[in-house]
């Protein structure tokens, strides 16, 4: 896979699985913007650990409205031109029916629906109103297994994947004619501090024990799969949804 003269977008890349797809595009030979809401140091870091160079910060909350617009017009004003933009940022907030009141319930789902699927939204306006009249682009969305096999303490985080799948291939077919590939990669646990943060000791035990491979996925390891569907040749898997979840559920 080479990414030479390719400019790529990442949303939340000052850490993570963001991150991680950042050091590889970059290794590939890729000049990456790295967007991020509020860590600048962690952001600096991940800046300065990228091969080669010409690669910027650019900070913005996606989860406000306006920001999808400025921010990929501040891509473009560094840049020249967008090729490949890759929808990583995502929160994950507990709200356990059981356990929260109301005002905490519909702030989860009105939180996680800005910031997992609504921000997504207008990203995916605004680069494809840039990619169209530069010939095409690719768009890669970042879901999560808990689209398929269900969120019962996170329901909002299931539903917003959820509709971020339907959300992708519904602009699959829309932006085709336009030479604009829409993927989406859909990873089970994965090692980074979300993981960290929303896991308790006893069910990080529990996904282990469901895991036939006894083991988180690695960052890079779901890089991999973005960096397919971005590359030269992967323009018929349009609509794809890989699943990087190490056969821990195997939908039909
Ligand atoms: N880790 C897993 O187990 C797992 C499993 C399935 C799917 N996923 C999905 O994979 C993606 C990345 O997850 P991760 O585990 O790498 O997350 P993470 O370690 O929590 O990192 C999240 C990144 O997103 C940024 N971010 C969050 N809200 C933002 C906003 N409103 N505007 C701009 N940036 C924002 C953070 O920046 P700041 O630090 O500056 O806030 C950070 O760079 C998410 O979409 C997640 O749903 C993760």
């Amino acid at each position: 896979m080479d990414f030479k003269n390719k400019n790529v977008l990442i949303t939340g890349a000052s850490r993570g699985i963001g991150k991680a797809t950042a050091m590889a595009f970059a290794a590939k030979g890729a000049s990456v913007g790295i967007n991020y809401r509020s860590n600048t140091e962690e952001a600096q870091n991940t800046l300065d650990s990228l091969a080669g160079d010409g690669h910027q910060l650019f900070q913005k909350d996606i989860g406000q409205k306006k920001a999808a617009k400025e921010l990929i017009q501040e891509f473009i004003s560094e840049f020249g031109s967008l090729d490949v933009l890759v929808n990583n940022a995502g929160i994950s907030i507990f709200h356990d029916l059981e356990e929260v009141d109301f005002d905490t319930w519909a702030h989860a789902w009105e939180n996680t629906f800005k910031t997992n699927l609504f921000a997504v939204a207008n990203l995916c306006y605004w680069a494809a109103k840039a990619m169209i009249p530069h010939g095409g682009g690719r768009i890669i969305n970042v879901s999560s297994r808990g689209a398929f096999r269900g969120e019962p303490t996170k329901p909002a985080y299931g539903a917003s994947k959820a509709a971020l799948n339907s959300m992708s291939q519904s602009l699959a077919k829309k932006l085709a004619p336009h030479k604009i590939y829409v993927g989406v990669v859909a990873p089970g646990f994965t090692e980074t501090e979300m993981a960290a943060v929303t896991l308790t000791p006893a069910e990080r035990d529990n996904l282990l024990r469901e895991s036939p491979f006894k083991r988180m996925a690695q960052p890079k390891e779901v890089a991999h799969a973005i960096l397919f569907l971005a590359s030269e040749g992967a323009e018929y898997s349009s609509g794809t949804i890989i699943d990087v979840n190490g056969a821990s559920y195997l939908r039909s």
